[in-house]
């Protein structure tokens, strides 16, 4: 069988699907249940009805598209990712795991194939923490590792989740939201890479064994707030100073961990009252910090924490730490990756086995099912900022491979 994927649709639907976005071109943001989101995920849906998918949307807005096989009662094959973008990023995380996947339903339609196992398209909600501070929110409530008390707990600008999504259209219990046991028999997503091995090395294809763990928290300092001209220097318990010497030091921890794959960011920095002369009196910080060694992340989340405390009684403030998520990484199933393999080879494809730096909603759907991610080279690896680029070529040799992952997976 000999799938062909129409690169130029796929790329025009690419563009279309950039253009829903509240930044202007090249940068994207398309924040989860924003006016932006819900027009392009009206514009996905609208290509999943053209195929002839069945669609179908929980609670949470996850949306499932599907592809009857000729034995629908079995558990389906699953592919998938998301179209949500933080703030100033580029037009292909995630998007080219929702449209190729669905290009390569469309490639195995047009070849005549009817797959016996049901393909299903899954477009997860919030993969990105923008608007609720947590990383796959719809595949962590499809895989239960989030209890669906997050309705309320979870908020954005004083508004709950359960709030935010109902005025988005979508209700009912988040506890209706896990998969049920046996929904799926595999689920494979496509991805760029979001580093630079692929394009640096001239490979075609990433074949992913492992995504590393992630974990994240937010560091809240209280101080001393006062007149900026009238406090004077060593009377000073000022909150932000004390969570920039905070920064710093989860950057030599991370640093100094013994392994260039811990990594720790602090992405966020909020000072209160925020006025050029007032001296802060409240900082949070929101931090992410990830390896693919669990225990040296864990290590190095217990280090953060002593260097806290020393700078906080240092400067006389006082901390708290709250955290958000820290999960185990994930290992793909060797049967899917060998699938992947075999497709590459088929096709005469270079891959190379590696691993996830960044998380993706496989790390949550590999809980409860069989689960494998292509990769495709991005330029320069450069991704989460406007110039992220993913060549026509990439994309159509990555929706090439997952159709055939998916025709092999759906005939099993
Ligand atoms: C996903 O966007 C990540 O931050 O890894
Ligand atoms: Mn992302
Ligand atoms: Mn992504």
């Amino acid at each position: 069988m000999n799938l062909k994927i129409n690169i130029a649709q796929l790329s025009t639907e690419l563009e279309i699907l950039a253009s829903f976005s509240d930044a202007p071109a090249p940068a994207v943001t398309r924040v989860v249940f924003s006016e932006t989101d819900l027009r392009a995920r009206r514009y996905v849906k609208e290509l999943c009805a053209n195929a002839e998918l069945t669609v179908r949307e929980d609670a949470v807005g996850n949306t499932f598209a599907r592809w009857l096989g000729s034995e629908p009662e079995l558990p389906a094959i699953g592919t998938g990712s998301h179209i949500d973008a933080i703030p100033n990023a580029g037009r292909y995380d995630g998007t080219v795991g929702v449209l190729a996947g669905l290009e390569a339903i469309r490639a195995l339609q047009r070849a005549g194939v009817r797959p016996r196992r049901s393909i299903e398209l899954v477009l997860f909600t919030s993969e990105e923490p923008t608007r609720f501070g947590i990383g796959c929110l719809g595949s962590r409530l499809l895989a239960s590792a989030l209890d669906h008390s997050a309705g309320e707990m979870l908020t954005s600008d004083g508004r709950s989740l359960n709030q935010i999504r109902s005025s988005a259209g979508f209700s009912g219990p988040l506890g209706d939201v896990p998969l049920c046991d046996g929904a799926y028999a595999a689920f494979v997503e496509l991805h760029i890479e979001q580093g630079p091995i692929l394009d640096r090395d001239r490979i075609d294809i990433g074949v992913v064994t492992a995504i590393a763990a992630p974990a994240s928290f937010r560091i809240f300092v209280e101080g001393e707030g006062g007149h900026a001209g009238a406090v004077l220097m060593p009377d000073r318990r000022d909150a932000f100073l004390a969570a920039a010497e905070i920064a710093l030091s989860i950057e030599r921890i991370a640093r100094s961990s013994g392994s260039i794959d811990t990594v720790a960011t602090t992405g966020v920095c909020e000072l209160f009252p925020g006025a050029i002369n007032s001296v802060p009196s409240r900082t949070r910080l929101d931090v992410d910090v990830r390896d693919i060694d669990q225990a040296r992340r864990d290590m190095v989340l217990l280090e953060i924490e002593r260097a806290r405390d020393v700078i906080a009684s240092r400067r006389g403030v006082t901390v708290r730490t709250e955290p958000i998520n820290a999960d185990p990484p994930a290992h793909c199933a060797p049967a899917i990756v060998d699938a992947i393999e075999r497709a590459c080879a088929a096709r005469g494809l270079q891959h190379r086995r590696m691993i996830s730096r960044a998380y993706h909603d496989s790390l949550f759907m590999s809980r409860i099912v069989k689960t494998g991610m292509i990769f495709i080279p991005c330029r320069d690896g450069i991704s989460h900022r406007p110039e992220e680029y993913a060549a026509p070529d990439a994309i159509s040799h990555g929706a090439e491979v997952l159709a055939d992952t998916l025709a092999s997976l759906s005939s099993l």
